[in-house]
């Protein structure tokens, strides 16, 4: 299985219909009983959700509030200052909300007008398969609990600040949401089992960790950066390599640590031309003989 699998805490159904989300004993959540209700409640509204129905209200404490007002603060100083102007523009455009954790409906409504893309409430793992594809529809998988109050500066899986300030600030830029939609298009099209994780590895690489050059400066690009307090000022100082698709396509990653391996587009005609395009033609024989020359 892919390495994304321990990233997330499991999720079990019980057979009274209820929903338990494992956490790790070294979650900072683990010894905490009323943010664990939470955390199960949360999950319950993802098992039971249907496509295409209004995403359920999720309840969330003042105190878990509190935390994205705070993380919101911080990382928008830290946008400012390592971010691609496409995201700030972007960001600006959609004007999530600064003082309280957004509704993933509600994200959905500030998206639609913008991109039309919509988010789609995760309890955990999301088969990749199934995430990738429906990006060609303009969907995103989504989790929608926040990280412990008592670490608001960390969490060891993603959370709602990773998937609607990282994720959410991205897809309301047309040119960003084509890239998602071109990754979702190619997932959809291979078929055998390397070429998609080929296909997920460049979105990794990209998407979730790219880096950009700016002028003279190198800015974050990734949703994994851009919502990350101590990654984003990291970046600079990781392994930064020149973009290409077969080294990206087949680079092994440590998901449970800062990525010290950087990719680097020239420009956004760059990536939309490098990136963009092999995700826009890429079939399962490409990608085969892609594999073999790396
Ligand atoms: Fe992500």
């Amino acid at each position: 299985m892919f390495e994304e699998a321990q990233y997330f805490a499991p999720v079990a159904a019980n057979e009274d219909g209820s929903v338990t989300v494992e956490l790790a004993k070294s979650h900072p959540g683990f010894a905490d009983p009323v943010y664990r209700a939470r955390r199960n409640a949360i999950a319950g509204l993802a098992v039971g959700y249907t496509r295409g129905e209004p995403i359920p209200h999720a309840e969330y404490s003042e105190e878990e509030h509190e935390v994205w007002s705070l993380v919101t603060r911080e990382l928008a100083a830290k946008h400012r200052k390592y971010a691609v102007s496409e995201f700030l523009d972007a960001a600006e455009a959609l004007g999530l909300p600064k003082d309280r954790i957004p509704q993933l409906e509600e994200v959905s409504e500030l998206l639609r007008p913008l991109t039309g893309f919509r988010y789609i409430p995760a309890a955990g793992l999301v088969p990749l398969r199934e995430f990738y594809s429906v990006l060609a529809d303009s969907f995103f998988h989504s989790t929608q609990y926040i990280r412990h109050h008592s670490v608001p500066f960390y969490t060891p899986e993603p959370d709602v600040i990773h998937e609607v300030i990282g994720h959410g600030n991205t897809l309301a830029s047309e040119r960003f949401a084509a890239l998602y939609r071109l990754a979702g298009q190619a997932a959809r099209r291979v078929e055998t089992a390397e070429a998609l994780e080929f296909v997920s590895k460049v979105f990794w690489f990209t998407l979730e960790f790219g880096v950009m050059r700016e002028g003279r400066e190198l800015k974050a690009y990734g949703a994994g950066i851009l919502s990350s307090y101590g990654e984003i000022e990291e970046f600079r100082g990781m392994d930064i390599r020149p973009l290409d698709v077969t080294v990206m396509g087949t680079t092994v990653y440590d998901i449970t640590k800062y990525q010290d391996v950087l990719f680097e587009a020239a420009s956004f005609d760059h990536l939309e031309d490098v990136v963009g395009q092999f995700w826009a033609s890429c079939d399962d024989e490409m990608i085969a003989k892609l594999r073999t020359t790396a």
